[in-house]
């Protein structure tokens, strides 16, 4: 029997070419936001620019709210200051009834700034300075303990008070699914939990009122929680039985996803986001179905962040240059390294537009983890090409975009990416550049300016430059 001759395989890269033969084809814009002309924006406020939509902030607080309430009798969101504390933002949070949720002495000084009192602060984090223990203790605050070190700390803090200082656990739990957050707090999983929930127990200065746990973030499925949430409840029931308590809250954390794309994430967000009723349904649910029947409820704290924030957050930037990108075929490369390419063979295996934008991604952080939609704001009608979308950091790393559709731009063409509303303002870097301000659109269209853009002034505010070199 005569044997096919082998063939090597070989891998092509697909391009979305047009979509009919005259290159027509509407590509999306986004040529106003909250309706409010794009244009308009970046010449009262400059490019690139932050914009907050208010009426999107509040709705997805609203519907929030609205999924858990619906599920569970006492619920409680507490604004994640880490996510966005601009104070704009956090301000219509608490407007809408949102406490805070901070991990640092720095967010607890900015919540108790916008009007938090401290015991409607939950104070979180791995490492908390002793002095803002202190003054956390003295103002009421529900502390989350992450590990025995600072349980020790608060409980020298403690001796001495009338009444025994409320505390919570941090627990990290397994769901079968995510990799487990085990830097923070105490194992639920392998009985390190029940051991810390002993000491409490006699350490009479300390009295245990309440477990939190917060499994991960963008977490697409809702059945984790599920889990989580009978893990943590069938610790509270354990640690009452044990003799501590009474248990009066359950701090389920965040980690609800928002309308982002993962990097590799095959399907659009429309279909893979969960609805937060989902959410609700897994936690609500699950815990009054576990709780006792012949005891009050616990308060359940909520500590989302992104989910209520990203989708209410865009960036404007201006295009300013195109360019094409060569793609080399390694092989070829390495040939030519080594002498050994025949001189005919091109090293270079194709090319795809490219553009570079006056934004990088030093303020696009979590373009680490998804890819921001990028729409031009002028309506094109030639069809969408893939683009690899460039920032202006002079860092070869700096692509917001390996590949996003867009139709053939021009320098001084503005784009919108979006949703980019959670951890780019917290986590942005200050870089070669001046960062841009940020404006919030109100429900009444009016645009307020929320930070302003850096200037040479405030970036060198800190600076000190020794006598000697002084000229
Ligand atoms: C303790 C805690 N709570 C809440 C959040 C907010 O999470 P997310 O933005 O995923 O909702 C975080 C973020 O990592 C966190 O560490």
């Amino acid at each position: 029997m005569s044997r096919l001759p082998y063939v090597r395989p070989t891998v092509q890269r697909l391009n979305q070419g047009p979509v009919n033969p005259f290159r027509l084809g509407s590509s999306p814009s986004c040529p106003e936001i909250d309706g409010v002309a794009v244009a308009d924006l970046v010449r009262q406020h400059g490019s690139p620019l932050f914009v907050y939509s208010e009426t999107s902030l509040r709705n997805q607080y609203r519907d929030a709210h609205r999924a858990f309430t619906r599920r569970y009798p006492d619920v409680q969101f507490a604004w994640s200051y880490k996510t966005n504390y601009l104070n704009a933002i956090c301000r219509v949070f608490h407007q809408e009834g949102s406490i805070a949720e901070v991990v640092s002495g720095f967010e607890y000084e900015k919540a108790r700034h916008n009007g938090i009192p401290g015991d409607k602060i939950i104070f979180n984090g791995p490492h908390k300075e002793k002095a803002d223990l202190e003054r956390a203790i003295a103002e009421g605050a529900m502390i989350q303990v992450d590990n025995i070190d600072e349980l020790l700390v608060l409980s020298d803090m403690a001796r001495g008070r009338s009444k025994p200082l409320p505390i919570a656990l941090r627990v990290h739990l397994s769901t079968g699914g995510q990799v487990v957050w085990s830097k923070f707090g105490f194992n639920g999983d392998d009985g390190e939990v029940q051991q810390v929930v002993r000491r409490i127990i006699a350490l009479p200065q300390l009295q245990l009122a309440g477990l939190h746990c917060h499994i991960g973030t963008f977490i697409l499925e809702p059945d984790w929680y599920r889990i989580a949430t009978q893990k943590l409840v069938s610790l509270a029931l354990e640690a009452e039985a044990m003799g501590a308590g009474p248990i009066r809250y359950l701090n389920m954390g965040g980690g609800f996803a928002s309308h982002a794309r993962l990097h590799y994430q095959y399907l659009p967000p429309e279909q893979v986001t969960p609805t937060m009723d989902r959410y609700a349904e897994a936690i609500g649910d699950t815990i009054t179905s576990m709780w006792p029947a012949n005891r009050p409820l616990p308060k359940l704290y909520l500590e989302t962040g992104r989910s209520l924030v990203d989708d209410a957050g865009y960036l404007i930037s201006s295009v300013v240059a195109v360019k094409k990108r060569v793609f080399h075929d390694p092989l070829q490369t390495a040939l030519a390294a080594y002498g050994k390419n025949p001189g005919h063979v091109s090293v270079s295996s194709g090319s795809q537009n490219a553009l570079v934008l006056d934004a990088g991604i030093n303020l696009l952080y979590t373009s680490t983890w998804y890819q921001p939609r990028i729409l031009p704001v002028r309506a094109c009608i030639d069809a969408p090409t893939p683009t690899t979308v460039y920032g202006c950091l002079c860092m070869n790393i700096d692509v917001i975009r390996e590949e996003a559709p867009l139709p053939g731009l021009n320098t001084g063409d503005q784009v919108v990416m979006h949703p980019v509303g959670a951890y780019n303002q917290t986590q942005s870097m200050q870089f070669i550049t001046y960062r841009p301000a940020a404006v919030m659109i109100g429900q009444d269209r009016q645009v307020h300016v929320i930070r302003k853009r850096e200037n040479l002034d405030y970036v060198q505010a800190m600076e000190v430059v020794p006598h000697h070199l002084n000229a």
